[in-house]
């Protein structure tokens, strides 16, 4: 199995769930707080500068961005949650949109969820795990921002985090940093993994 991270196009800004793809390809989603990350992690294992945005208007967007790897996967950027400018309304909308998108088992094959590795997980980030979990999909934990932290600060970090989210012992906690790509090689094995066994699922 292999994936070629160059062929890697940008396929559409879903606004509702009718735009979602729904081809039996795996779908391998990025969520977490607005500005941890998800775009640059998709950057990072595509080896790409700027191929998901990033940065940009953090909360202003109620969009699912998909983009199709080599013909064989889908990256699925979600929505940001918890930026604090955010009105009301825009907030109602998220959380609809990914009450729907959880809802439709025919859309999520793998849940990553991105956390901050310097800090506790948040209510939201909470929140979030368990609909991951409750969606019985396969799920990894990626703490971003690794290279942000002092050597000591590791262990105790990842311990916070599993704890805070709850976490069973099966959920693995992936150090990553975007920035500097540790990590990258893992995660890649996962998605790669993953790939392969939607495919013999399937057949
Ligand atoms: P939204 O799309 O607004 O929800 O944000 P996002 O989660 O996609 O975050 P984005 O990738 O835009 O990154 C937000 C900021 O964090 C940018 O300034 C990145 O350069 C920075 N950043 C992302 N990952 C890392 C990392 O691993 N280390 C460091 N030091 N900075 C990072
Ligand atoms: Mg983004």
């Amino acid at each position: 199995m292999e994936l070629n991270t160059q062929k890697a196009e940008f396929i559409r800004s879903a606004a509702s769930l009718a735009d979602c793809p729904r081809d039996r390809l795996p779908q391998i989603a990025f969520a977490g707080r607005s500005n941890v990350g998800k775009s640059s992690v998709i950057n990072r294992l595509l080896q790409r500068k700027n191929f998901a945005r990033v940065g940009s208007a953090p909360g202003k967007t109620t969009h699912i961005n998909y983009f199709l790897i080599d013909q064989k996967v889908y990256f699925v950027d979600l929505p940001g949650y918890g930026y604090a400018k955010v009105s009301k309304q825009e907030r109602a909308r998220w959380g609809k949109l990914m009450e729907q998108w959880f809802a439709d088992t025919s859309l999520l094959t793998l849940g990553l969820l991105l956390v901050d590795m310097r800090h506790k997980p948040t209510a939201d980030d909470c929140v979030m795990c368990q609909w991951f979990l409750d969606s019985g999909k396969p799920f990894v934990v990626v703490a971003n921002k690794q290279d942000k932290l002092k050597k000591s600060q590791l262990e105790p970090n990842l311990a916070l985090i599993r704890e805070t989210l709850a976490l069973p012992e099966t959920v693995p906690v992936l150090p990553f940093s975007a920035e500097k790509g540790v990590g990258r090689e893992e995660l890649l094995g996962i998605v790669l993994d993953h790939i392969r066994r939607e495919k013999e699922a399937r057949a």
